[in-house]
């Protein structure tokens, strides 16, 4: 039983965390939580959606978390488009939509120390410390308030939705956690709400980043570890709007850096490029 009809205009928008209860109090069923920060778009959708097939109930949070930006400008830029949003969740077939104000989610600071262990010290872990630690407050307080049955993140983020997993296993909550492909544009540049706030330019030299991968994936073992590096180091930088943070060739499970291919041995190539001050996150599986 669901709250209301699939009615799609009869979707519920609420702000604060007895809203959320007091709305779920009223249904029975499985609930699937999809955890965003807004300026949505398909990627985001396909979790709604996977939700939408899975789920008797629909929960999703649109919040941009300041606690996992370690730059303050990165936070102001971040896209808004509220608006928007709650169109696209309607079409998607979104029960609750729950947007809260920082006060809802943090009526206190948040000072919670999660260890994730090694899976968080590496790249966007090292690259953005406390990122995954104000990614694990946000996410276990979502969990909290929502106690979802299934909650649902996308492999674009792959080395986050590692760190989910973790956090659902170390910290004792019972949520089966489903990881979904990557969305892209037609040209293969994987969706993301960051993508709207490139130039033209940036935007016309992006889908580069994919093209690389694919074809480092292509080269498979035949190559070196690297040599799959410096050529995908290279083939991006060479075009002028493009700038790679770090190109990693990595564990799939542990995420442990690469430097030679071992049997058996389940691999991805995780790459962050900047164009401007805009970064691009993608990452893809090695055979
Ligand atoms: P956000 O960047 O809004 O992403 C929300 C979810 O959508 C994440 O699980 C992300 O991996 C997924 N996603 C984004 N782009 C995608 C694409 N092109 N294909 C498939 N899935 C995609 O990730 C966050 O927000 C935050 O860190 C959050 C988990 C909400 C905690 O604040």
């Amino acid at each position: 039983m669901r709250i209301e009809s699939r009615c799609n205009n009869r979707m519920k928008v609420v702000n604060h965390v007895e809203q959320v209860r007091h709305a779920l109090s009223l249904t029975n069923g499985t609930i699937g939580l999809v955890p965003t920060m807004g300026a949505l778009h398909s990627g985001h959708r396909s979790l709604v959606e996977r939700a939408r097939a899975e789920c008797d109930i629909v929960v999703v949070s649109v919040f941009v978390n300041p606690t996992q930006f370690n730059d303050p400008k990165d936070l102001e830029k971040y896209p808004r488009t509220p608006e928007k949003d709650i169109e696209l969740l309607k079409e998607a077939g979104a029960d609750i939509v729950f947007m809260p104000e920082v006060e809802d989610i943090y009526p206190e600071e948040d000072n919670r120390i999660f260890d994730f262990g090694s899976i968080a010290e590496v790249m966007e872990g090292a690259a953005r410390p406390g990122h995954f630690n104000g990614v694990g407050q946000v996410v276990s307080r979502l969990f909290e308030i929502v106690s979802p049955h299934k909650a649902y993140f996308g492999e674009k983020d792959y080395q986050q939705l590692a760190i989910i997993r973790k956090l659902v296993t170390d910290y004792g909550f019972d949520i089966e956690i489903v990881g979904c492909p990557i969305i892209r544009e037609s040209d293969g540049l994987a969706l993301s709400s960051r993508n709207m706030l490139l130039n033209e330019k940036q935007r016309i030299a992006a889908p580069k980043i994919y093209a690389t991968l694919c074809q480092a994936a292509e080269f498979g073992r035949s190559k070196s570890i690297d040599e799959v590096c410096q050529f995908v180091v290279d083939t991006i930088n060479s075009d002028p709007e493009l700038d790679v943070e770090y190109f990693t060739m990595a564990d799939s499970s542990t995420l442990k850096e690469i430097v030679q291919w071992e049997k058996d041995q389940q691999v991805r190539g995780f790459v962050v490029v900047r164009a401007g001050s805009v970064r691009l996150i993608d990452n893809i599986e090695f055979d």
